[in-house]
C-alpha cells in the first residue's frame, strides 16, 4: 500500500508587530494580565500590503523549495483557512499566485484552529486512496479582520500568519503520517463562533407564504469573534489529551515515546496542562505563541517550520500534533519528520 511523508515546510508573517503594551493603549488590559493568563507577548497583524493570499503563497513557496518540488508538480493544494478572501474559497488564488501552470486541484478546508490537522488527514487520504503524489497543505488565517478590537477578552489572543507543508507519496516503509484522530461537536459550537448576521432575509416571506420584501436589501455578513474563554479552555484540556492518546494508541506509541508535542498555539496554560496529562516533559514541548499569539490554522505549521529550521526537529523525529477550536472541532496527527 501507499505511504506518505512530509518533505518540506515554510511559513510567513506580516511585518507589523503588536505588543501587549500596544493593546493596553486600546483596551483595559496589561502586559502582566495577558502574559500570565495566556503566555502571549506579541502578535503580528496584516496591513495594507499583506493578504491571506500573499502570506500563503510565501509560506508555500518556502515549503516547495525545501521539498525540492516545482509548483508544476503539485497535484493538489489544500488551503486550510476560516478567513478566505472570497466566499467561494481562496485556494485557487494561492495556486495562481504560485504560478502553477498544470491546474492542480485547489480547494479550501474550513475548520478554524483544527484546519491544518484536517488538511494533513485529507492529504493522506488523497495520496493513499486517490493516487495523488505531491500535496501542498497550507494553514493560514487573518483573524485580525474578525476580532472585536474593543473586546479585551478576545482581541489579546489572536495573530495573523501562514504556514505550509508538502506531503508526498512514498513507499509504505517510509510512511511519515502514522495515525489520526478527528472529532467535531456542533453542540459546543456556541462557545466560540463568528456567525452570520443580517438574517432579516427570512422576513421576505410572509406567514401565508406571500413574498413581502424581495429582493433582500442587505448582504449577509459575519459578526466578530464571540468566545466563552472558560468553556473553550475546559474543552481543550479535556478533549485534546484524549484525542492524542487515541492517535498515539493507533500508532502503538505513548506520550513518553514521542520526541515533540506540538499543539495548536492557543494558550500556554492549555499546552502545559495537556503535556502534564500525557506525561510529556517540558523540554519536549514546542511553543512559540509568546511571539505570535493564536494564529488559528497557521499555528502548527508555523511552529513546525521554526522548529525544523532552527534544528530542533530533526529528520526521523516523531511529533504528536493536535488542533482544536471553533466548530467545535479537534483532531490529532502523529507524524514523523
Ligand atoms: N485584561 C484584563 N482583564 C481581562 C482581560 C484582559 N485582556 N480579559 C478578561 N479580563 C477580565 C474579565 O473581565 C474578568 O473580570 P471579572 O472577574 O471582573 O469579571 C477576569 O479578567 C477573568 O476573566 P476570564 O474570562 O474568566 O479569564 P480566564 O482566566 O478564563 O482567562 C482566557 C481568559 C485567557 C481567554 C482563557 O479563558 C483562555 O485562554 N481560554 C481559552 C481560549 C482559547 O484558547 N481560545 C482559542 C482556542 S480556539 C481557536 O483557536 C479559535
Amino acid at each position: 500500500s501507499q505511504g506518505c511523508k512530509l518533505v518540506g515546510c515554510g511559513s510567513a508573517l506580516p511585518s507589523l508587530q503588536i505588543s501587549n503594551d500596544d493593546l493596553a493603549k486600546i483596551v483595559d488590559t496589561s502586559d502582566e494580565w495577558i502574559s500570565v493568563r495566556t503566555g502571549i507577548r506579541n502578535r503580528r497583524v496584516i496591513t495594507g500590503k499583506d493578504s491571506l493570499i500573499t502570506l500563503s503563497a510565501e509560506a508555500a513557496s518556502k515549503a516547495l523549495q525545501m521539498a525540492g518540488v516545482d509548483p508544476d508538480d503539485l497535484d493538489l493544494v489544500l488551503m486550510c483557512t476560516s478567513t478566505p478572501e472570497d466566499l467561494f474559497g481562496s485556494a485557487p488564488q494561492v495556486q495562481k499566485a504560485l504560478g502553477c501552470k498544470t491546474n492542480p486541484l485547489a480547494y479550501d478546508i474550513t475548520a478554524a484552529c483544527s484546519g491544518f490537522v484536517l488538511g494533513l488527514v485529507s492529504a493522506a487520504c488523497h495520496i493513499r486512496g486517490g493516487g495523488f503524489k505531491n500535496v501542498l497543505v497550507i494553514g493560514a488565517d487573518t483573524l485580525s479582520r474578525y476580532v472585536d478590537w474593543t473586546d479585551r477578552g478576545t482581541c489579546i489572543l489572536f495573530g495573523d500568519a501562514a504556514g505550509a507543508v508538502v506531503v508526498q507519496a512514498c513507499d509504505i516503509e517510509d510512511d511519515g503520517l502514522f495515525s489520526f484522530d478527528v472529532n467535531s461537536d456542533g453542540e459546543g459550537g456556541r462557545h466560540l463562533n463568528a456567525s452570520i448576521k443580517d438574517n432579516e432575509v427570512d422576513h421576505a416571506v410572509g406567514s401565508n407564504g406571500s413574498v413581502l420584501d424581495f429582493p433582500p436589501k442587505r448582504h449577509a455578513n459575519f459578526s466578530c469573534i464571540h468566545m466563552n474563554g472558560k468553556e473553550v479552555f475546559r474543552f481543550a484540556v479535556r478533549c485534546v489529551p484524549q484525542s492524542i492518546e487515541s492517535a498515539l494508541g493507533k500508532a502503538g506509541l505513548t506520550g513518553s515515546s514521542i520526541d515533540w508535542l506540538l499543539l495548536h498555539q492557543a494558550n500556554q496554560r492549555i499546552i502545559d496542562a495537556v503535556a502534564t496529562r500525557l506525561e510529556v516533559p517540558p523540554e519536549r514541548i514546542i511553543s512559540n505563541l509568546a511571539n505570535y499569539g493564536n494564529t488559528s490554522a497557521a499555528s502548527i505549521p508555523l511552529a513546525l517550520d521554526e522548529a525544523v529550521r532552527s534544528g530542533k526537529v530533526k529528520s526521523g523525529h516523531t511529533i504528536a500534533t493536535a488542533g482544536f477550536g471553533a466548530g467545535l472541532t479537534w483532531g490529532s496527527a502523529i507524524i514523523r519528520w
